[in-house]
């Protein structure tokens, strides 16, 4: 991974290291809506072989009681706002072709029930991530415009398909066709870099439960993506948090939408295999 040339930044890394002694996950319980119970801890997929002990936990258990209580109903879950937004684009006709989603999906979003915890998946040779349908769908049958990756419409588009999702556990595919991107994926996660030569795995395998400045870090898992963040006032896309994350080791980012995230994405979904979609969460 040379791709990424360490930035020649004075770095101050005695911030970015571990307190230890700070506790795990707290014992709270997600029940969204007081009716949809969501599994934030399960057994630990076999592939990770231990690498994350026996059990893994949603990042919602490493946050506050503040920030975890706007996830518990629907009312109060800031991101809703943008999936209503979506909820209209997805009725209303867009592009040259003058239909809308609904013109042909004609169940309404519904009819997505159980996509988004099987994604992304290979189809064609290629791996597909949400935003790659949507985006096609867009340009060649409707002949609308793509649109931006990060977008709050693109972002608000996932959300409401991936909450069609929400309390089925994850469960992407890592074999046949779908093995050599979950590779680079994996290398990817295992690669050191910026000036601050740090991996995902750094952070998120060794280090989760311990404190990183101010925050309380957790697995690093995207079952709740697209997220609301209340730091950006806004839905966060996986890409996104990638390049934030990469960024904070002082390297130079991939791209979103590029090759390489869409591969860390599968692999970054499969170490939370068996948790619960939360689509849309609340982060801080
Ligand atoms: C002209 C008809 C048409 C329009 C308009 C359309 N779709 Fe589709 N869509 C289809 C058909 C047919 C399929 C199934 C075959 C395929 O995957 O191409 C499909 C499949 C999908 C899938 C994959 C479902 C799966 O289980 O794999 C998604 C997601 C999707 N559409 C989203 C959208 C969204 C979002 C819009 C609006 C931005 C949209 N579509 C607009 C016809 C349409
Ligand atoms: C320097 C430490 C560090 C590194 C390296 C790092 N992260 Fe993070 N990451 C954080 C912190 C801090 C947060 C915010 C607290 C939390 O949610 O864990 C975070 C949050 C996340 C989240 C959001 C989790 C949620 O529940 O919303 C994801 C996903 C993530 N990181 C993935 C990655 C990936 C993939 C990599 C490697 C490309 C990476 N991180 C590298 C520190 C790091």
């Amino acid at each position: 991974m040379n791709k990424f040339k360490a930035l020649l930044i004075g770095a101050c890394t005695a911030g970015l290291l571990p307190a230890a002694g700070v506790a795990g996950p707290d014992d709270d319980k997600l029940m969204v809506n007081d009716e949809l119970d969501l599994a934030t801890e399960v057994a630990a997929p076999a592939h990770l072989d231990g690498a994350l002990g026996s059990t893994i936990y949603s990042g919602w258990r490493f946050r506050t009681d503040e920030t975890q209580a706007l996830q518990l109903d629907d009312f109060d879950n800031p991101a809703m706002l943008t999936v209503d937004a979506a909820l209209d684009a997805f009725n209303t006709p867009d592009g040259s072709e003058g239909k809308s989603c609904a013109s042909c999906h004609t169940g309404g979003p519904e009819e997505f029930a159980g996509l988004s915890a099987s994604m992304p998946k290979v189809i064609d040779g290629k791996l597909v991530v949400m935003e790659d349908l949507i985006n096609s769908h867009r340009q060649e049958v409707m002949g609308a415009e793509p649109l931006k990756w990060s977008g709050q419409e693109m972002q608000g588009m996932v959300a409401l398909i991936g909450l069609q999702s929400r309390g089925m556990p994850v469960n992407v595919a890592i074999d046949g066709e779908a093995a050599p991107f979950w590779e680079q994926g994996k290398e990817m996660y295992y690669t050191r870099y910026g000036q601050l030569e740090l991996s995902c795995a750094n952070c998120h395998e060794d280090n989760w439960g311990n404190m990183i400045r101010a925050d309380h870090l957790s697995q690093g898992q995207i079952n709740g993506f697209p997220t609301y963040r209340l730091k950006q006032a806004q839905l966060i896309s996986r890409h996104n948090r990638f390049r934030g994350c990469i960024r904070d080791t002082r390297a130079e980012t991939f791209a979103e939408g590029s090759d390489e995230f869409r591969a860390l994405e599968l692999y970054v979904a499969s170490r939370g295999n068996g948790l619960s979609v939360e689509t849309p969460a609340v982060r801080q």
